[in-house]
């Protein structure tokens, strides 16, 4: 069984596939805009220190436990306790993170449907097809039914190419592009006027801010989304990482890519914010705050970008190409996670689960965009603010308490003779144990209270 299992070829393309279901939208749109709107600085550095604290823990906990159990999510939880009922537990718990990654992709395909709209209205604009421009770029139904259907089946082609040719494949393609687009706009960004009074509200910290619960939630899912955890993403990646891999140096390289990520995006999109301002685009609402999420990405950038003539031409195609792919090397690690458990629990094969997943998933999103202002924040708010952080505590949980140490100790040993004599054997395990369920469990009442 092991053997037919697909395993990431060499590190660095796990790296560049686990980094790349992380990098997505929520780094580089969601991380920027909460910036934006919960006191610059401060939210940069709760998100750094939950980041670190929390999200790394987490990370650890699914890139282990799926690579010592080589299975998906709900197998992977059903292998690590002896008892039943705890068993039972763990394998519903793998159901749930499968619900919430396909719920997740759910929303994510139809904001993935905008990004490649706007990538491509504005050549079709450049060319005169200004008809077709305007309806990529216009809010309706049809167009969110039709670029989601477009984004889907691209995200099931990847996934059904297995994990090295698939998966692996396209993250090593797609990811330098990413970085590398990322890298040039914000250089060119930072050299217009305007750009220092953003990356000074970014950098400079309210910490007045810091303490209200609205941050710390934000901060926490925002970190959760952004590096996959609680759905079994991180965790089915780990299941395909190599034994002889060490794991909590490729976790941490993964964990880094990620924040670092996010970071630079907020180097991009506050500067290009204050850009957008000396040219006479408002980027204030009425209240005075900062203009963020949807209205930011779809009207003040376009907005911006539309003072440039030619040069807006480009960084606007750029920018949204970049947003587009930061979303597919994502939602191919979501639609992995259903499709892996119904490879290996049900024993179809990959083509069929693959087609499975991706239209029951696809419809679901289809359902949402016909009924777009009942379901599209409420599913947003029960998979992710509530959702992936509640699987991350039972992920924790379950490595913390139920995962016997030898048997830790034992898969740290695979790569490392000297596993035990390590920070990481030291602190990480009790950590897990007791510091994240507990923080994470605070934040998460304080939330719903
Ligand atoms: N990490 C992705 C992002 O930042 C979102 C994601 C969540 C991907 C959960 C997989 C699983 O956009």
């Amino acid at each position: 069984m092991a053997a037919q299992r697909g395993e990431f070829r060499s590190r660095l393309g796990f790296i560049l596939a686990a980094a790349g279901s992380a990098v997505g939208l929520g780094n580089i749109w969601g991380f920027p805009t909460q910036a934006a709107s919960n006191g610059g600085g401060a939210f940069l550095f709760t998100y750094l220190v939950l980041a670190f604290a929390l999200a790394y823990p987490a990370l650890m906990a699914e890139l282990l436990i799926g690579r010592h159990t080589h299975r998906n999510m709900s197998q992977a939880l059903g292998a690590l306790p002896h008892h039943n009922g705890l068993k039972r537990i763990g394998m519903l718990t793998g159901i749930g993170g499968l619900v919430t990654a396909s719920l997740i992709l759910s929303f994510y395909g139809i904001v993935a449907g905008w990004m490649m709209g706007f990538a491509t209205s504005y050549p079709l604009a450049a060319i005169g097809l200004t008809q077709s421009a305007d309806w990529l770029i216009t809010f309706s139904t049809p167009r969110n039914l039709t670029l989601t259907g477009v984004f889907m089946a691209l995200t099931m082609s990847v996934v059904m190419g297995g994990v090295e040719d698939g998966i692996e494949r396209w993250s090593r393609r797609l990811m330098p592009i990413l970085i590398a687009t990322l890298v040039v706009l914000s250089l060119y960004v930072l050299t217009l006027d305007g750009a220092m009074k953003g990356l000074s509200i970014y950098l400079r910290p309210d910490f007045s801010k810091i303490l209200s619960g609205d941050l710390l939630i934000d901060a926490l899912g925002s970190a959760f989304f952004s590096l996959s955890l609680g759905v079994g993403t991180m965790l089915i990646y780990g299941s395909y990482l190599s034994d002889n891999e060490h794991v909590p140096s490729v976790g941490a390289q993964v964990a880094l890519l990620d924040v670092g990520i996010a970071v630079l995006a907020g180097f991009l999109i506050l500067p290009a914010m204050y850009v957008a301002d000396v040219r006479g685009v408002a980027i204030f609402n009425a209240a005075g705050g900062l203009l963020s999420e949807d209205t930011l990405i779809f009207s003040v950038l376009p907005a911006l970008f539309d003072t440039m003539d030619t040069v807006g031409l480009w960084l606007a195609t750029a920018f949204f190409v970049l947003m587009s792919i930061a979303a597919l090397t994502s939602s191919i690690s979501m639609l992995e996670v259903p499709v892996a458990y119904l490879i290996e629990r049900h024993g179809l094969s990959r083509r069929r689960a693959t087609l499975l997943a991706g239209t029951s998933i696809g419809a679901f999103s289809g359902l949402i965009a016909l009924n777009f202002e009942r379901l599209f924040g409420l599913v947003i708010t029960i998979s992710t603010r509530y959702g992936q952080p509640l699987l991350g505590i039972v992920v924790c949980l379950f490595a913390g308490w139920l995962w016997q140490r030898d048997a830790l100790l034992a898969e740290l040993k695979k790569n490392d003779a000297a596993a035990e004599q390590r920070w990481f054997w030291k602190i990480w395990p009790l950590y897990v144990k007791w510091v994240c369920p507990v923080i994470i469990s605070v934040i998460l009442v304080r939330s719903i209270l």
